[in-house]
């Protein structure tokens, strides 16, 4: 089922607020190409992330730290061009925005002027609170993320579930208030326990939006590549494969390979 031209209005940090105030769950996916974020477009999604994880899934760094503003930019324009109803939100990558107010300022600057997208996410709490006034001030919508924060990979040590002792509960929950009372539209919760993320999703009037982080929260995100299956090593507790394309696509390029090698591709009627 695809969203036919007129049914649909555009997706804005408004209407993803008041879906949250109408009880409506928030959808939301990572892209970062023009046909993926096409098809997501218009199956409906809500909102679409051109998350950093690009760095892994596009790019295959093992952790988010190398992809650069430039990249993100590229991939950002991409996903842009495509899409007539979603959201774009875009992170902003690690190293262009912890300096100082007016670094994370100018990279958002140049994400929102290059890339034509509609907002930017950044990780972290209270740290990160001045940078994230300061593009408010310019009016760009900032999205947060906290939890689990992959920039912050090195820090951690693992990318287990984050917060589950009460000092980093805690903290969790007042970096929540930070955030929203920073102005933030919304906010991502990545894989803490589903208890804590419903209580910070009481707690707070913008959506909170949750990757592995249960039912009680306003929507839900995750990596396209790997709720397609592309990615087969990895397999999270909270990770749904809705297909699996890894052995499809495996599937289909051995049957091309035969093909070719048998002569039976291109047959009369696929040539000029
Ligand atoms: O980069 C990303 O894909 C993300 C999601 C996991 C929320 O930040």
């Amino acid at each position: 089922m695809s969203v036919a031209k007129s049914d649909f209005k555009k997706v804005t940090t408004n209407s993803v607020q008041e879906m949250k105030r109408n009880g409506e769950k928030i959808s939301m996916l990572t892209a970062y190409d023009y046909t993926l974020a096409k098809i997501i477009d218009s199956a409906g999604i809500d909102v679409i992330l051109v998350g950093d994880s690009a760095s892994n899934v596009m790019a295959g760094h093992e952790t988010t730290l190398p992809i650069t503003l430039e990249q993100m930019i590229y991939h950002a324009s991409s996903v842009v061009r495509a899409v007539e109803r979603a959201l774009v939100v875009v992170d902003l990558p690690f190293g262009s925005y912890q300096g100082n107010s007016k670094e994370a300022l100018s990279s958002a600057i140049r994400i929102m002027k290059e890339s034509g997208a509609h907002a930017v996410k950044l990780e972290g709490g209270i740290e990160i609170r001045t940078s994230i006034e300061r593009i408010l001030t310019a009016g760009i919508p900032v999205m947060g993320h906290l939890g689990l924060t992959p920039q912050s990979i090195y820090k951690f040590g693992t990318y287990t579930v984050r917060a589950k002792e009460e000092a980093e509960a805690e903290k969790l929950v007042s970096d929540a208030r930070q955030l929203e009372e920073a102005g933030c539209f919304a906010l991502v919760l990545e894989k803490i326990p589903a208890k804590l993320a419903k209580k910070v999703a009481e707690a707070i009037s913008i959506p909170v939006i949750g990757i592995g982080a249960g039912a009680g929260v306003d929507g839900q995100v995750l990596v396209l590549h790997d709720m397609l299956g592309m990615t087969h090593e990895f397999h999270p507790r909270f990770l749904r494969r809705y297909l699996n394309l890894y052995e499809d696509i495996t599937g289909a390029v051995q049957n091309y390979v035969k093909d070719v090698k048998a002569v039976d591709f291109p047959n009369k009627k696929e040539q000029y």
